[in-house]
């Protein structure tokens, strides 16, 4: 879950991989480096977020650079990447996982090697050392390293007096090329050259490429043993939308662009809808997974399906997956639902679907990802960038997309189409200034408090969870949801005088719900009600519209704004929680 990027081309490097890295931060933020490539190799690496290091701006037309997520070793200086050989003549820079590394460690210390680091990454600098001075040219030395890796990676890697960049994917890991007529950049992610090239070439698993300076391109197969040839592509998102603009922080911007992005959600082909519905009502089975807030969304999805559709699906957490593996058959469907479509868990568990045959239809927000290229169907959020380590607008969009797949199965996917691009003026509203400075005022109520809890039933149930998850990620307050029905049987224990609870109220469950929250005030509780009508309840009532079946779109915008202002009052950056990262591709 680190970021890489990587720079051959006509210009000074040095610019393009400091701007490269910081639209790849969201991957890591823990420390960050960068590798120059002129009479000889110069590399500078220093723990913490990138606005926090001072980056010397050396020479060279060749470079790599990396933001880290630490994985293996603490967050130092010496762990943090590139890392190079017992000479610094080669340098790496390496996202993911290498299983064996003890055991290839400890061959090359017994052969002399000396390491500076903690990680299971730097092993590969000293193995295509080795296989240098065993003779080897600069691609069959790295080629050589990479047969010996187990695990899922990228890497890039530069050498003193080769013009060149030599890289790879393996597994679950993705590696782009950016292709312009000035450079060629080899990116994690296309967000890190989108502003100099949209024309990308996205690489397989087990690709080996060598890019050199005149921008000859060579790409060879690990696994088919041949060169090989994969086209160039178009991207299709836009290099501004990944900034700021007028909001201080892009948790909010990304926040207030939901008038818009469900809008966005709804521009489905309704042939491919339809077919999946004829798919879904045909399978013998139907799961949806999806880790962290996709998977709130997939528990969302139960409760319409069922409700609206009649529909029985299995919602499973992705990391939890392989103890229903044993239920997969070839009548199986299985929606793998991630916004990066890069999650590690989630592409293991859509993997294992397809080893037993299963259908899978991602859905999936980035059009390049692995997900979206290797699911058997696919349905788009059409997000645009979502940068925030906080999923935001990408919940909604994954919700849309649930909504409509139930209008559809219940027959009534037009009427659906339009209930849905109405909310379209309520969102605007629950994202204005006004909504904000209340919430900003709720804010300042519940910053210091050491927990929050918040109840739900059906639908709203997975709301709370979802809401629970935006304020503990991003404020670090303890948050908890539980389904309202659940409350006498242990979590009441926690209530005394002056903890908060939200509420989520529906029309459908309102008496049941409010009964809930009574049971909350009369031992102490501090009710905060998410409703359309103010209730003699409530200490604190944020006003919702009442949208039925979907509630779940509507209430969960004042909680993702009420985060966010927790976080700004607390002196934290939401764009960048601790600890976090925005692709999660470690299992
Ligand atoms: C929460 C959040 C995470 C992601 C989870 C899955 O705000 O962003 O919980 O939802 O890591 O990520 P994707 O959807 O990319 O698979």
């Amino acid at each position: 879950m680190c970021g890489i990027i990587g720079y051959i081309g006509k210009r000074e490097a040095f610019p393009f991989l400091l701007n490269g890295l910081a639209k790849l931060e969201y991957r890591g933020y823990d420390s960050a480096g960068v590798a120059l490539l002129s009479d000889e190799l110069c590399i500078q690496k220093e723990i913490g977020k990138l606005s926090e290091i001072q980056f010397e701006e050396e020479e060279g037309k060749i470079g790599i650079a990396h933001v880290r997520w630490a994985t293996h070793g603490r967050v130092s200086k010496e762990n943090a990447h590139p890392h190079f050989d017992c000479k610094n003549e080669i340098a790496i820079v390496h996202n993911g996982i290498i299983e064996n590394h003890r055991e290839l460690k400890a061959g090359l210390v017994k052969r002399g090697h000396v390491f500076t680091s903690d990680t299971d990454s730097e092993v590969v600098s000293h193995l295509i050392e080795e296989f240098s001075a065993e003779g080897c040219n600069f691609e069959d030395a790295v080629i050589n390293a990479l047969k010996l890796l187990e695990g899922s990676y990228t890497l890039l890697a530069i050498k003193s007096g080769e013009n060149k960049i030599v890289g790879a994917r393996k597994g679950s890991r993705s590696l782009t090329l950016g292709i312009s007529e000035q450079a060629i950049f080899p990116a994690s992610d296309v967000l890190a050259f989108l502003e100099w090239t949209n024309k990308v070439v996205y690489l397989k698993s087990e690709d080996v490429f060598v890019a050199d300076d005149e921008l000859g391109l060579c790409i060879y197969n690990l696994a088919e043993d041949r060169i090989v040839v994969r086209p160039i592509d178009t991207v299709k998102c836009d290099a501004e939308e990944v900034k700021k603009g007028e909001f201080d922080h892009l948790m909010l911007k990304e926040i207030s662009e939901q008038d818009e992005t469900i809008l966005r959600a709804l521009q489905q082909n309704e042939e491919i809808v339809q077919g999946i519905c004829d798919k879904m009502r045909n399978a013998a089975g139907t799961f949806f997974i999806g880790c962290g807030s996709s998977y709130n969304a997939c528990l969302t999805g139960s409760y319409l399906f069922s409700k609206a559709a009649k529909l029985h699906v299995n919602p499973v957490l992705a990391s939890e997956f392989e103890n229903y593996e044993h239920f997969l058959t070839d009548k199986t469907l299985v929606f793998a639902v991630s916004q990066s479509g890069e999650t590690a868990d989630v592409l293991d568990a859509a993997n294992a679907a397809k080893r037993k045959g299963s259908r899978v239809v991602g859905i999936v927000n980035r059009d390049g990802s692995i997900l979206a290229r290797e699911s058997d169907g696919q349905l788009f959020m059409n997000s645009g960038p979502e940068i925030c380590v906080l999923s935001t607008k990408t919940y909604t969009s994954q919700v849309v997309l649930m909504e409509m797949l139930a209008y559809a199965l219940a027959g009534k996917y037009e009427e659906g189409l339009k209930k849905i691009g109405s909310l379209y003026l309520d969102i605007y509203k629950l994202t204005s200034r006004s909504m904000r400075e209340h919430l900003a005022k709720l804010a300042a109520i519940l910053y210091d408090k050491r927990d929050i809890y918040l109840i739900g039933r059906g639908a709203q149930y997975a709301t709370a969870l979802e809401a629970a998850l935006k304020i503990k990620e991003v404020s670090y307050i303890h948050a908890e949801a539980f389904a309202g029905g659940e409350l006498k049987h242990g979590p009441l224990a926690l209530i005394e005088d002056g903890v908060p609870c939200i509420v989520f109220v529906s029309n459908d469950n309102k008496s049941k719900i409010l009964s809930n929250a009574e049971e909350i005030k009369s031992r102490g509780g501090y009710i905060i009600g998410v409703a359309s009508e103010r209730e003699e309840i409530f200490d604190y009532w944020i006003k919702v519209p009442e949208a039925e079946e979907l509630n779940p779109i509507i209430q969960i915008i004042p909680m993702q704004v009420l985060a966010y202002q927790l976080a700004v009052y607390r002196g934290l950056d939401p764009d960048k929680p601790r600890n976090l990262a925005k692709s999660v591709t470690v299992t």
